[in-house]
């Protein structure tokens, strides 16, 4: 495989996701959105008329509006559906809202949508997309540091179940692979980002240096140690969003559905995911910064992630895959991000352990973990023994 394509300006970058048939190309940098029209007409040809643009309320029309133009000179019709980005929304109810949309719209099967947003509306229309008429094309078009280094790229799409009064949701519990036609991650949507969601990011770019070695970028953790503090709207910025891009890219190309077992799979993704998802997923955890400061609010999926590396960091280092040193370096790394270090309102361990049963990834109850092992690898774990685990949650315990 190639070295990781990286850039020496702050201009637009390209990363090709190699999957045979359904390969395409993501572009990475300031103004790329406008290319979307010919984007689109590149790779479905004439036979597509109509696009749906399903778009973040949050992000500002400018960019909406950049994209509705760029579709339309193309000689697309273009609806909108404008949408709240929650993980409440990621739901069940706005999916069937979004298929109804789409039905009543008639999109056919050579007609595409367009997902402007960051991941929650990336999944949720995404996941539509691979629905409606058993799969229609769709872009994405990533608006968060988060979905720009990580969502918005290899496919999967999902949304989440809601169990119901006390239990809260499950994470991405349904939900398809469907590869998307484009990426295209304008950096310039990166500056109506509030800086704790640009933190949250940062948390999924700590994970792919945490796994770089393992996919040819093994400097990637020390030049993420260097450079991540830079300016979203920098060279440094756009080359970490394109070594990331080309980290994910490495994972799904080698192990699109997430069937291989060991080194080098997909799986290895879900660093820190598994004590991340069940923080997430459970009412009333909140955030604490290392200096003691509560997050106010929900939780947020970056900084769920980030408190699972932790935990994860933790468990390796009991049970002897990382030094002390590895994670006192990724601990500092996530503290000079102001990523949270404890979590404050987690119930008791064993009902934390159960929801991490309850991940999708565990089979037939058991648990499976991803462990760093240092220097930027990391390893799978099943069934790790359940008091390294419990001791690992309690190492995040506010
Ligand atoms: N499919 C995958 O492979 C994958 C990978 C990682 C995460 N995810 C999913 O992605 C979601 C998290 O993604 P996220 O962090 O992008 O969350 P998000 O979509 O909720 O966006 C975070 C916040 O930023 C706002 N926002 C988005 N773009 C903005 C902009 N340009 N300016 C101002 N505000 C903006 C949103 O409205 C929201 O309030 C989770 O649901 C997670 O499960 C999916």
């Amino acid at each position: 495989m190639q070295p990781p394509s990286t850039t020496s300006s702050a201009g637009p970058s390209s990363v090709r996701v190699e999957l045979g048939p359904r390969s395409y190309s993501a572009e990475v940098g300031p103004g790329v959105l406008a290319a979307i029209g010919g984007r689109v007409r590149d790779s479905l040809g004439n036979r597509c008329r109509k696009a749906l643009l399903v778009i973040d309320q949050a992000v500002p029309g400018k960019f909406a509006d950049l994209a509705e133009s760029s579709l339309r000179e193309s000689g697309l019709e273009v609806a909108r559906a404008t949408l709240h980005a929650s993980e409440h929304e990621k739901s069940l109810h706005s999916f069937g809202a979004l298929l109804q949309q789409l039905a009543g719209l008639r999109l056919e099967r050579r007609d595409v949508l367009v997902a402007l947003g960051g991941g929650v509306i990336g999944d949720l229309a995404g996941f539509a997309a691979a629905s409606y008429r058993r799969g229609i094309p769709f872009v994405q078009c990533p608006t968060t540091l988060l979905s720009m280094v990580d969502a918005s790229v290899g496919g999967k799409t999902a949304i989440n179940i809601d169990l119901g009064p006390g239990s809260g949701l499950v994470k991405n519990m349904a939900g398809a692979f469907h590869q998307p036609i484009a990426v295209l991650a304008d950096t310039l949507t990166l500056e109506s980002l509030e800086p704790r969601q640009y933190r949250c990011g940062m948390a999924e770019c700590i994970k792919h240096a945490m796994i770089g070695a393992d996919f040819q970028d093994p400097s990637l953790l020390d030049w993420t140690r260097r450079h991540a503090s830079s300016p979203a709207q920098s060279a440094e910025i756009s080359e970490l969003i394109t070594r990331n891009v080309a980290i994910k890219a490495r994972v799904v190309a080698g192990d699109e559905r997430e069937e291989r077992e060991g080194a080098g799979g997909r799986a290895l993704l879900n660093l820190g995911h598994t004590f991340g998802h069940a923080i997430e997923a459970l009412p009333g955890a909140q955030g604490v910064l290392a200096g003691g400061q509560t997050l106010p609010g929900e939780i947020q999926h970056g900084e769920a992630v980030a408190l699972g590396l932790r935990a994860a960091l933790a468990a390796a280092v009991r049970l002897g895959s990382a030094s002390q040193e590895y994670g006192a370096l990724i601990n500092s790394l996530l503290d000079s991000f102001s990523l949270p270090a404890r979590a404050s309102g987690l119930p008791e361990t064993g009902a934390v352990v159960d929801r991490m049963r309850h991940d999708k990834k565990n089979l037939a109850g058991s648990l499976r973990l991803i462990l760093p092992c240092g220097q930027g690898r990391a390893t799978v774990v099943e069934n790790p023994p359940e008091q390294a685990v419990r001791d690992a949650i309690d190492s995040i315990r506010a």
